[in-house]
């Protein structure tokens, strides 16, 4: 298991801090991957989406009215389920000789 966050972006506006957190979690090699993503927002996270669970689920109430409007896109929907193939498979494949050896 590598458990490595593979990619993280942060973005800054004043004293306010919006994060949204991509993870890949690799727990046998390419053979069971689990995709995280996560906004937070001042070190709160409102919504995530967990590729196991498969849609969004929100942290607090903010964020569950996030999770409804986010989870009625059934096409954003399709696309953040791909990504454990598209983002994280793909990656492991380019990534992994940097990482393991
Ligand atoms: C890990 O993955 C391999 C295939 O890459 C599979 O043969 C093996 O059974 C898996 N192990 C577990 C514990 O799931």
């Amino acid at each position: 298991s590598l458990g490595a966050p593979v990619a993280a972006g942060v973005e800054f506006s004043g004293a306010f801090q919006a994060m949204i957190k991509h993870e890949c979690n690799f727990i046998n090699g390419t053979d069971r991957v689990n995709y995280f993503e996560g906004l937070i927002y001042n070190r709160e996270q409102l919504v995530h989406l967990d590729s196991d669970v498969g849609h969004y689920v929100g942290d607090t109430r903010y964020g569950e009215m996030n999770a409804r409007r986010l989870n009625s896109d059934l096409e954003c929907l399709e696309y953040e389920r791909a990504q454990v193939d598209t983002q994280c498979r793909h990656n492991y494949e380019v990534s992994t000789p940097f990482f393991v050896e």
